[in-house]
C-alpha cells in the first residue's frame, strides 16, 4: 500500500510540491497547517488538518496511522533574520509526539549553509542569516538525538523550476551550482520516505551538474 505521510508546512514553497509530487506518486497525505485556506487543492488521498506545530498534543492526535513525517517548516524572511526557534520548538514538539503516537521515519528540511568551508557565498549568506542558521542547528540536534529513522536534508538556495533532478551525498555537499529547485528538493524527500534511504544520516544536495 502507497506510504501515508504527514507533512508539516504543507502550504510553503517546498511544501507544495511536496503534496503536488506527493499525490502524483499516488501516496496518501495530511497535510497539518495553521492556514488551511492557503493549501488550494482537493483530493482523495488529501486530509487537511487545521492545528499548530508547535503544540505536542495536537500532533500526537493527528500523527498516528501514517508512516513517515515529512517537514518543510520555515521562518519567513524576515522571522529568519531576527532571533528565532521555530524550527528546533517543532522539532521538539513534533519528536515528543512522534514518541507518544507516531511513526518512527521523519525527514527534515534544512540547509546547505550548515556545512562548514563552502567558501566566501556561503560564509556571506551563514553571516547575514546566523539566527536562522542557529535554529536549524538546534532542530537538527533535537532530531539527531532521537532513536529515530531520521533524514535531514541540507540544500543551497532553492529557486521555483521545475527541474526534478537531484544529486545527494550522505555528509557532505555535491559540487556544483548554487541554487537548486524546490520540486527537486521535495523528490529526495519523498524518494528518502519511500525507499527508505539515507537513515540517520544528514544529506547534501544539489541540483544536477551541466
Ligand atoms: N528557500 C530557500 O532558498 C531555502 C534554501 C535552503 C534551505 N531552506 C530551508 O527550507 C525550509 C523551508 O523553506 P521554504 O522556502 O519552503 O519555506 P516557506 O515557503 O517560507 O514555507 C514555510 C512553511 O512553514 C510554515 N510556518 C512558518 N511559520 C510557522 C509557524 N509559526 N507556525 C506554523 N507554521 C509555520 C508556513 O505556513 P504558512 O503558509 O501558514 O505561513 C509554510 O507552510 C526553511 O526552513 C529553510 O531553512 C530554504
Amino acid at each position: 500500500m502507497a506510504p501515508n505521510l504527514f507533512i508539516l508546512g504543507a502550504t510553503g514553497r517546498t511544501g507544495r510540491h511536496l503534496v503536488e509530487l506527493a499525490l502524483a506518486r499516488s501516496f496518501r497525505v495530511t497535510a497539518f497547517v495553521r492556514s488551511p485556506h492557503k493549501l488550494a487543492r482537493s483530493d482523495a488521498a488529501l486530509a487537511v488538518v487545521q492545528g499548530d506545530p508547535l503544540q505536542a498534543d495536537q500532533l500526537a492526535r493527528a500523527l498516528p496511522g501514517h508512516d513517515a513525517v515529512l517537514s518543510v517548516l520555515g521562518p519567513t524572511p524576515r522571522e529568519a533574520i531576527r532571533p528565532h526557534r521555530l524550527l528546533a520548538e517543532c522539532a521538539a514538539s513534533t519528536v515528543a509526539a512522534m514518541e507518544s503516537a507516531g511513526p518512527k521515519r521523519l525527514v527534515v528540511l534544512s540547509a546547505a549553509l550548515l556545512f562548514p568551508d563552502q567558501g566566501l557565498r556561503f560564509a556571506v549568506g551563514r553571516w547575514l542569516l546566523r539566527n536562522h542558521v542557529e535554529d536549524l542547528e538546534e532542530m537538527e540536534a533535537v532530531v539527531q538525538a532521537t532513536a529515530f529513522d531520521w533524514t535531514i536534508a541540507r540544500p543551497p538556495r532553492l529557486v521555483e523550476a521545475p527541474e526534478e533532478a537531484y544529486r545527494s551525498a550522505a555528509g557532505a555537499l555535491p559540487p556544483g551550482r548554487f541554487s537548486m529547485s524546490f520540486r527537486a528538493v521535495a523528490r529526495f524527500m519523498l524518494d528518502c520516505a519511500e525507499q527508505a534511504t539515507f537513515s540517520r544520516e544528514v544529506v547534501g544536495l544539489r541540483g544536477p551538474s551541466r
